[in-house]
C-alpha cells in the first residue's frame, strides 16, 4: 500500500462575509460568517502528501512550481497538525520527525481570482490530518492557513463561529446542513475580465479593521442578526429570504471596503452592472429568484435554484455576447429557455466579452480522500 495520501477539497463562497480580524497571527475574525460549499466535481484543489525518513527537507509544489515552505501560515498549519498528533499519540515519535513533501494543484485558474486559498488550505490540512491520523476537528487548523479555508472543511452550508477565546480554540467551523438538504441550490460564477491587481483580502481587512466605523456597526448589529436569519432561511429552504440577506451582506461588505481609509475598491463597472441586472430580473420575475454576492474581486457569484438556471443562462448570453461561444458556459450542463419579452427587455446586449466565462456549479460535499491512486507525487515522493 502506498504511503501517499491524496485529498480533493472544495471552494466555498460566503453569503455572510468574513471581513476583519481580531488576531492576525491566529486568524481570528471579528464576526461569524456563513457559506455554501461548492461541488468538487466542478472546482476543487487536489493535494498529495507524504512523510519519509529519507526526505531531506519539507518541500511544497503548487500548480507545478516549487515554493518556499517558510511561509508562517504553512508552518503554523503543519506545526499544529504535529502538535495534535503528538497529543493524540496517533503516530510514533519517529514519524513526527520525518520531513514532508506536499504537491497541490487547482482544477480552475488561480488567476480568475476565485477562492483558491480556501480550497488549497482545506485540502492541505485534511490531507495532513489523514497522514498524521489526527482525529479532532481540523477546521481551526485550516483557519491558520486562510480564514475562509476553515469553512471548506465541511460540505453543504457552513458557519464559522468567530469565538471569543484569545487563543482561538472556539473559532471553528460547523456544518449547518449537509449537501443533501437543499440540492436544488445552484451557483453561477461570472468571471469578469479584469487584470487590475486588487488589495489582498489580508491587507484590505487590516485597513478596514483599523479605519472603518461602518465595520464596527456591521460586526455589532448587522452580522449577528443576519447570521441567525440566514441560518433559519437555509433550514426552511426559504429562497427569497436567503437571497435578500445574501445580497445585502455582499453590498455591506463592499460598503465597508469603501469606508476604509484609504478605500478598497473590488467591484468594477461590470460588477455593478450585474447587480443592477439581477435586481431588474427579480422585479420582472415578480419575486426574488436570483442572489448575487461578490468577494474581494469583480467576479459575481449568483445563487439560484436549479429550475431558474436555463432562464438566467439565456439572459446572460443575451446581455453579455461572447467571442468564444463554445467555452462560455462551463461546469454542469443545463438547457436554455426562451426569454419572455418582459425579460428580454430588461437590458440591451452589451459590448462583447465583458464576462470571460461562466462556471455553473451547485452545493456539494466537503473534502474527500482519493483512493484510485491518482496521486500528484510519484513513488520517489516527487511531483509526477
Ligand atoms: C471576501 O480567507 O482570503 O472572501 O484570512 O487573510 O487569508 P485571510 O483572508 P481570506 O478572506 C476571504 C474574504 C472574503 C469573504 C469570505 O470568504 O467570507
Amino acid at each position: 500500500m502506498s504511503d501517499i495520501i491524496t485529498v480533493i477539497a472544495p471552494v466555498n463562497i460566503a453569503v455572510i462575509k468574513y471581513w476583519g480580524k481580531r488576531d492576525e497571527d491566529l486568524i481570528l475574525p471579528l464576526n461569524d460568517s456563513v457559506s455554501a460549499t461548492l461541488d468538487t466535481s466542478i472546482m476543487c484543489a487536489k493535494t498529495s502528501v507524504c512523510a519519509r525518513a529519507d526526505f531531506k527537507e519539507d518541500a511544497i509544489w503548487l500548480n507545478g512550481k516549487k515554493e518556499s515552505f517558510d511561509s508562517p501560515r504553512l508552518q503554523n498549519c503543519l506545526g499544529e497538525i504535529k502538535l495534535r498528533a503528538a497529543a493524540e499519540k496517533s503516530v510514533s515519535e519517529d514519524f513526527l520527525q520525518r520531513k514532508v513533501h506536499v504537491c497541490s494543484e487547482n482544477n480552475f485558474p488561480t488567476a480568475a481570482g476565485l477562492a483558491s486559498s480556501a480550497a488549497g488550505y482545506a485540502c492541505l490540512v485534511t490531507a495532513l490530518a489523514k497522514l498524521y491520523k489526527v482525529k479532532s476537528d481540523v477546521s481551526s487548523i485550516a483557519r491558520l492557513g486562510s480564514g475562509s479555508a476553515c469553512r471548506s472543511v465541511y460540505g453543504g452550508f457552513v458557519r464559522w463561529h468567530a469565538g471569543i477565546n484569545p487563543n482561538g480554540t472556539d473559532s471553528v467551523a460547523t456544518q449547518i446542513v449537509d449537501s443533501t438538504h437543499w440540492p436544488e441550490m445552484h451557483a453561477l460564477i461570472l468571471v469578469v475580465g479584469d487584470t487590475k491587481k486588487k488589495t489582498s483580502s489580508t491587507v484590505g481587512m487590516r485597513i478596514a479593521t483599523q479605519t472603518s466605523e461602518l465595520l464596527k456597526h456591521r460586526v455589532k448589529y448587522c452580522v449577528p442578526e443576519r447570521t441567525e436569519e440566514i441560518i433559519q432561511a437555509i433550514r426552511q429552504k426559504d429562497f427569497p429570504k436567503f437571497a435578500e440577506i445574501t445580497m445585502k451582506d455582499s453590498n455591506q461588505f463592499h460598503a465597508v471596503a469603501l469606508d476604509s481609509y484609504p478605500p478598497c475598491v473590488y467591484m468594477t463597472d461590470v460588477s455593478h452592472f450585474i447587480v443592477d441586472l439581477i435586481h431588474k430580473y427579480n422585479t420582472a420575475s415578480g419575486s426574488v429568484k436570483v442572489a448575487y454576492t461578490f468577494d474581494a474581486g469583480p467576479n459575481a457569484c449568483l445563487y439560484l435554484l436549479k429550475d431558474e438556471v436555463p432562464k438566467v443562462i439565456s439572459l446572460i448570453k443575451h446581455v453579455f455576447p461572447t467571442s468564444k461561444p463554445e467555452s462560455f458556459i462551463t461546469g454542469l450542463s443545463s438547457g436554455e429557455e426562451v426569454l419572455s419579452p418582459a425579460l428580454m427587455s430588461i437590458s440591451e446586449p452589451q459590448v462583447q466579452d465583458l464576462i470571460k466565462y461562466v462556471i455553473h456549479t451547485k452545493v456539494g460535499e466537503g473534502p474527500t480522500e482519493i483512493t484510485d491512486g491518482s496521486h500528484l507525487l510519484n513513488e520517489a515522493g516527487l511531483p509526477k
